[in-house]
C-alpha cells in the first residue's frame, strides 16, 4: 500500500469505530471437527428466500471449515456472553468448546446455549473481496429468545440500552 492507501485504510478503520454492531460466533464442522469464530460482519440480505451474509478473513482457521463444508450456524450472542466472544476471537487452537453448553444443529454444527438467536445456514455463494470472503447463505432454521444482545462499538463490547427513542 502507498501512503494514500494507508491513510485511507486508517481513516476507514477509525470511522468504523462509530458503527455499532451485534456480535456473533459462526460455528462450522469439517471432517467431524467443530470450530467457531467471533464476527461482527453479518447482516440480513433477503427474506425471499431467507438469506444472510457473513464476512470471514481467509487467513482465519475457521475459513476453511466454512468454505469446505458450505454450512455454518450464526450464534448471535447475548449481553452476558462477552467471555464467549473473547474465547472465539482468540487464537485458541483446540478445545474451543470446552465447558460450554452446546446443542447440535443440522449437520452436527454446534449451537451455543444462551445465544439470543441461532441461524442455521447453507452457503449459496462465496465472493472473495480483499482479505475476506463474503459468504451468502440461505437460512434453513432460525430460532430466537427474548434477551439483550451483546453489542460492539468504538473498539469495545457494549450493552445496548434497549429503551425506545422518543
Ligand atoms: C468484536 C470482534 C469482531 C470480529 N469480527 C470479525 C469478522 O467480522 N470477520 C472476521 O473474519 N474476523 C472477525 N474478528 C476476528 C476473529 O474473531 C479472529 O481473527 C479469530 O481469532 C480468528 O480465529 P481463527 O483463525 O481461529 O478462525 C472479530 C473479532 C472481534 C473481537
Amino acid at each position: 500500500m502507498n501512503d494514500r492507501e494507508l491513510e485511507l485504510a486508517h481513516a476507514t478503520r477509525a470511522a468504523l469505530r462509530s458503527v455499532p454492531t451485534g456480535v456473533a460466533v459462526v460455528t462450522a464442522v469439517r471432517e467431524g471437527e467443530a470450530r467457531g469464530i467471533t464476527i461482527n460482519a453479518f447482516t440480513s440480505v433477503s427474506l425471499e428466500p431467507p438469506t444472510l451474509l457473513i464476512c470471514v478473513n481467509r487467513q482465519a482457521r475457521s475459513y476453511l471449515y466454512i468454505a469446505h463444508s458450505r454450512r455454518f450456524a450464526l450464534n448471535v450472542l447475548a449481553a452476558d456472553q462477552r467471555e464467549i466472544a473473547e474465547r472465539f476471537s482468540g487464537k485458541r487452537r483446540e478445545m474451543q468448546f470446552e465447558g460450554l453448553s452446546v446443542e447440535r444443529g443440522i449437520g452436527g454444527i454446534p449451537l451455543l446455549a444462551g445465544a439470543v438467536a441461532h441461524f442455521e445456514c447453507a452457503v449459496s455463494q462465496e465472493h472473495a473481496v480483499g482479505s475476506h470472503s463474503i459468504f451468502i447463505a440461505e437460512v434453513e432454521r432460525a430460532t430466537h429468545r427474548a434477551g439483550e444482545p451483546l453489542g460492539y462499538f468504538d473498539g469495545a463490547f457494549r450493552s445496548f440500552a434497549l429503551e425506545r427513542t422518543s
